[in-house]
């Protein structure tokens, strides 16, 4: 890996946006994808292949990847093992007239990982899997408000939060328009803080009788604080509402069976996807048998749901995470990264440090401006994809980044890192930018 990029061109990256952009509709399906959200310019936008933690963009440059496909990657990009057990099963055929044991198979599987699990449905993404657990949770309670907190997909039933104001502000981000969002709508998703239990009791007995469930990531990059999940279970059993965990980001990495295991409160449902398959599209909503059966009666069906192709990989990768003890490696690798940036921004001067657990954390710059803030997390994307790293202020880990990522990672970081603090020190950081600021990041509930 060559360690300083001098030479790092995206120039055929450039040529195939400028095509996409006259033939797809915000270049990207994923909007944290959008070249937009990097350093325009600088930040690789096409792949040519990854593997391991490695990604070569097609002009042929070479990086370490932390993102891991924006969470999905948990085991490395194409690792044997799963690819193996796919490239088998498409073999035998994907989807057929009739279902697979293997949907069976891994059902039980996800019934044994998972406390709350004694039933289970699938679905192919994080927020299609959202809005089936919703529908569960409206048909069962009979009531259709939802309260809310995190981010849980572009479905109309989360954007209705924005109809009649901008209340998505602190879960996603800034300004969005709940364009093409039934209007009739309103007042249906209503969000809640993180972490304020009095106000989450307030909205129950303000809409008493009418909320159906509470959906919420139950953490991000910090473990709740104590007793506010315990607090939150308490009402929604107080209320009769439905407790639906969204587990799409923070799911199999800090635990197998999810942060519910760790805190030991047991949601009523809990969904799943990214992380559950390696890559390939897979989802499940999973709950409590006297919420899960009713489904039974409920008019949720989709074609793709039964296909084995992703229900192999799924059972794969939940077969692998535990034979490689992945969430030993994630607390391990974890804790290194940490470390190294810590001390790579101490040895700058730069006032940086890794937050949040071991296995999932973030990191973040104490910049009081928060316009120089914006301009320091482009900058920071910027100058790491010139040293072959990509990595921003939010990531995941997976099982294949190891020591030598760790070490090409450190030695970029320092680099950049000096960048940066020349920007603040000497108010140049508008003259270090050799690309478009980067447009509002997803800021989500950061615990
Ligand atoms: C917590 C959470 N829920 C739902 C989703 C949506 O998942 P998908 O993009 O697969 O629809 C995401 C995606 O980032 C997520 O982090």
């Amino acid at each position: 890996m060559n360690g300083n990029r001098s030479g790092h061109s995206v120039k055929a990256s450039m040529g195939v946006y400028e095509r996409a952009q006259r033939v797809i509709p915000g270049v990207t399906q994923l909007l944290s994808r959008r070249p937009t959200r990097a350093a325009l310019g600088v930040s690789p936008i096409y792949a040519d292949r990854a593997k391991g933690c490695r990604i070569w963009d097609i002009d042929g440059n070479e990086y370490v990847d932390w993102m891991s496909g924006v969470g999905p990657i948990i085991l490395g990009y194409a690792d044997e093992v799963v690819d193996n057990a796919v490239k088998e099963q498409m073999d035998r055929g994907g989807i057929n007239s009739i279902v697979h044991e293997s949907a069976v198979d891994l059902a039980e599987t996800l019934v044994r990982l998972i406390p709350s699990a004694e039933m289970v449905r699938y679905a192919k993404g994080g927020g299609e899997a959202c809005t089936v657990a919703v529908r569960i949770a409206r048909g069962v309670t009979n009531r259709d408000k939802v309260l809310f907190c995190g981010y849980h997909g572009w479905h109309d039933w989360y954007l209705a939060a924005n109809l009649g104001g901008e209340r998505l502000d602190d879960h996603l981000f800034n300004g969005i328009e709940p364009i093409g969002v039934p209007s009739g709508l309103e007042g249906t998703a209503i969000p809640f803080a993180y972490g304020d239990l009095d106000r989450l009791g307030e909205l129950l007995s303000e809409h008493e009788g009418q909320v159906g469930c509470i959906i919420m990531e139950p953490m991000r990059t910090e473990l709740p604080p104590e007793g506010y999940l315990e607090g939150v279970r308490e009402l929604a059993t107080k209320h009769g509402v439905v407790l639906i965990f969204d587990e799409v980001s923070c799911g199999f990495r800090i635990s197998l069976g999810g942060v519910q295991e760790v805190t030991g409160v047991i949601p009523d449902m809990s969904v799943f996807a990214k992380a559950i398959s390696n890559g390939y599209p897979m989802a499940a909503v999973v709950g409590k048998r006297e919420v899960m059966e009713p489904a039974a009666r409920m008019f949720i069906s989709s074609a793709y749901w039964d296909d084995p192709i992703g229900i192999v990989a799924a059972l794969t990768t939940l077969r692998e995470l535990e034979r490689r003890d992945a969430v030993s490696h994630f607390e391990v690798i974890g804790a290194s990264f940490s470390e190294r940036i810590n001390r790579a921004a101490a040895d700058a001067g730069l006032d940086a440090e890794c937050v949040g657990v071991a296995a999932h954390p973030g990191i973040r710059f104490h910049v009081d401006n928060p316009e120089t803030g914006k301009k320091v997390s482009t900058l920071f994307i910027q100058e790491n994809a010139k040293r072959g790293l990509i990595l921003s202020t939010g990531f995941f880990f997976n099982c294949a980044h190891d020591e030598a990522a760790l070490e090409h990672t450190e030695s970029a970081l320092r680099e950049s890192f000096a960048v940066i603090k020349d920007g603040l020190d000497n108010e140049r950081v508008d003259q270090l930018l050799e690309c478009d600021m980067q447009e509002d990041l997803f800021r989500r509930m950061v615990r």
